[in-house]
C-alpha cells in the first residue's frame, strides 16, 4: 500500500517536472523588424508568423486565405525574399526584416504598385490583395521590366477568385513603367 502511494507520488510529480520544462520550452522571445519598426515579443513556439504579424502586432493587412500555402493572400517579404507566412513559425523571424503591405506606401503617399493596382482596376473583393501587391513589388525588383507571360509566371503562386488576373497583369505592366519613369527620374535629379 505504501509502495503504491509512493509510486503514484513519484508519477506525479515527474508529469509536473515534464510540464513545468514543456511551457519553458513552448516560449521564446523574438527580436524583429517590421515595416521598418523593431518590436521585442515573447511567443509561443509553434505560433505561425502570419498570426503573429495579425494577432501580436496587429497587421491586418496580411490576410490568412488557406492555411496551407497554397492561395498566396498571406506573401509578405521576409529578408527582402517573398514568403508565405502561413508556412513559417514567428520563431523563425527572429533577427529577421519583414515587409507587410502596411509598409509599402510612403506616409499618406501610396507605392506606385498600390496606385496602379486602383487605376486598373486590379482588384474587386480586395482579399487577394495585399499579398498579391507584395509578391508583385517583389517580382518587379527581380525583373523590372517583365513581359505579360513572365508577370503571369511572377504571380502564379498567388490566387485571387474576383478579377480573372487581366487587371492584375495590367496594374503590374502600368507599375513597372511607372517605376522605371521615376527611376529615371531619381537618376537625372542625382546627376544635376
Ligand atoms: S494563407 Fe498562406 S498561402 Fe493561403
Ligand atoms: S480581388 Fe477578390 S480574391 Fe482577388
Amino acid at each position: 500500500m505504501v509502495n503504491q502511494k509512493s509510486r503514484k507520488n513519484s508519477r506525479n510529480s515527474r508529469a509536473r517536472r515534464s510540464r513545468v520544462t514543456l511551457a519553458a520550452v513552448d516560449r521564446k522571445t523574438i527580436h524583429v523588424k517590421v515595416n521598418g519598426k523593431e518590436y521585442e515579443r515573447e511567443v509561443q513556439a509553434r505560433l505561425l508568423l502570419v498570426d503573429f504579424l495579425r494577432d501580436n502586432l496587429g497587421l491586418t493587412g496580411t490576410h490568412v486565405g488557406c492555411d496551407t500555402s497554397n492561395c498566396g493572400a498571406c506573401t509578405i517579404l521576409f529578408d527582402g525574399r517573398s514568403v508565405k507566412s502561413c508556412s513559417m513559425l514567428a520563431v523563425q523571424a527572429d533577427g529577421k526584416e519583414l515587409l507587410t503591405i502596411e509598409g509599402l506606401a510612403n506616409g499618406s503617399e501610396y507605392h506606385p504598385l498600390q496606385k496602379a493596382f486602383w487605376e486598373n482596376h486590379g482588384l474587386q473583393c480586395g482579399f487577394c490583395t495585399p499579398g498579391m501587391i507584395i509578391q508583385g513589388y517583389w517580382f518587379l525588383k527581380e525583373n523590372p521590366h517583365p513581359s505579360e507571360e513572365q508577370i503571369r509566371w511572377g504571380i502564379s503562386g498567388n490566387l485571387c477568385r474576383c478579377t480573372g488576373y487581366t487587371n492584375i497583369v495590367k496594374a503590374i505592366q502600368a507599375a513597372s513603367e511607372n517605376m522605371s519613369k521615376q527611376e529615371v527620374l531619381v537618376q537625372k535629379v542625382a546627376r544635376s
